[in-house]
């Protein structure tokens, strides 16, 4: 079975030590792969990428860095040559590169069965992103949420066609516990003065979260509405 699967955003984890480009560099050498995460053994995405990919999977990896995201690629070839997985370019920070991305992706006419949003960053001092919006926010939560509603019509689509239900996963956090005591202060994203690290990650993380039950909620609605249709025409 075939399943076209993009991955935002998979890359290598660099041991930050020795260089070396691994889906599992700090196991090998101890050091912290995850960006100045402690404890990270690997990058998850890519992890992923790997497992679905060995599973018969048809993986696109949407990455920032082609070169990293080629090296990810090779690496799952050497294991396993069959392999099918691809690379498109992606950056979530940038409005302009996600709707660049779901129009490739769409004009590509593949179906998708399964988006999982991946890709997060922390850990950053206040930045605005290309588009003037703190990067974090942008990155953790903005893009994901522009890119998911621009493939749920080909998921929907694909859902169809195969009559199956197609799964949207996106990378949350136990840390959207500490977000600001308001939730998402969508009056102070950009607010630079109160800007913490921590909350801030916390934040974009609790808008995972709230993204996933409404996305979630809506669905469930549209399933049954047409489940409700189905029923009519049958019935006649
Ligand atoms: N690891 C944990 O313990 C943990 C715990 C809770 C939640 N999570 C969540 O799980 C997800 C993956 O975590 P991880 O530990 O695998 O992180 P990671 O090793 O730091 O990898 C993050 C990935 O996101 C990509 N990325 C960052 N900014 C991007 C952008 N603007 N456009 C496209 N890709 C971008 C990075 O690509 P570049 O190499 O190009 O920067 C990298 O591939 C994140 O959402 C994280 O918040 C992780």
């Amino acid at each position: 079975m075939i399943v076209e699967l993009p991955l935002s955003s998979v890359v290598p984890v660099k041991c930050r030590r020795c260089l070396k480009l691994s889906l599992q560099s700090t196991e090998r050498c101890g050091y912290w792969g995850g960006r100045g995460r402690p404890g990270a053994s690997s990058g998850i995405g890519a992890e992923t990428a790997r497992v679905l990919a060995l599973h018969g999977t048809h993986v696109i990896m949407a990455v920032r860095n082609m070169e990293a995201g080629w090296e990810v690629k090779e690496a799952i070839l050497k294991e396993l040559p069959s392999a099918k997985i691809d690379t498109m370019e992606l950056d979530l920070s940038s409005m302009a590169s996600v709707r660049q991305f779901a129009s490739e992706y769409v004009s590509l006419g593949l179906p998708l069965s399964i988006l999982i949003n991946n890709a997060g960053m922390w850990g950053t001092p206040f930045m605005l992103s290309q588009d003037g919006i703190e990067l974090l926010f942008a990155t953790n939560h903005l893009g994901h949420f522009l890119l998911t509603d621009l493939l749920l019509e080909t998921m929907k689509n694909t859902s169809r066609e195969s009559n199956r239900e197609g799964r949207i996963v996106n990378l949350s956090s136990v840390g959207h516990r500490l977000a600001y005591r308001e939730g998402i202060r969508f009056d102070k994203i950009n607010n630079e003065s109160e800007y913490n690290i921590m909350l801030a990650y916390a934040q974009s993380k609790l808008a995972n979260i709230l993204h996933s039950n409404e996305l979630s909620r809506r669905l469930k609605l549209l399933l049954a509405r047409s489940l409700n249709m189905y029923s009519k025409t049958s019935s006649r």
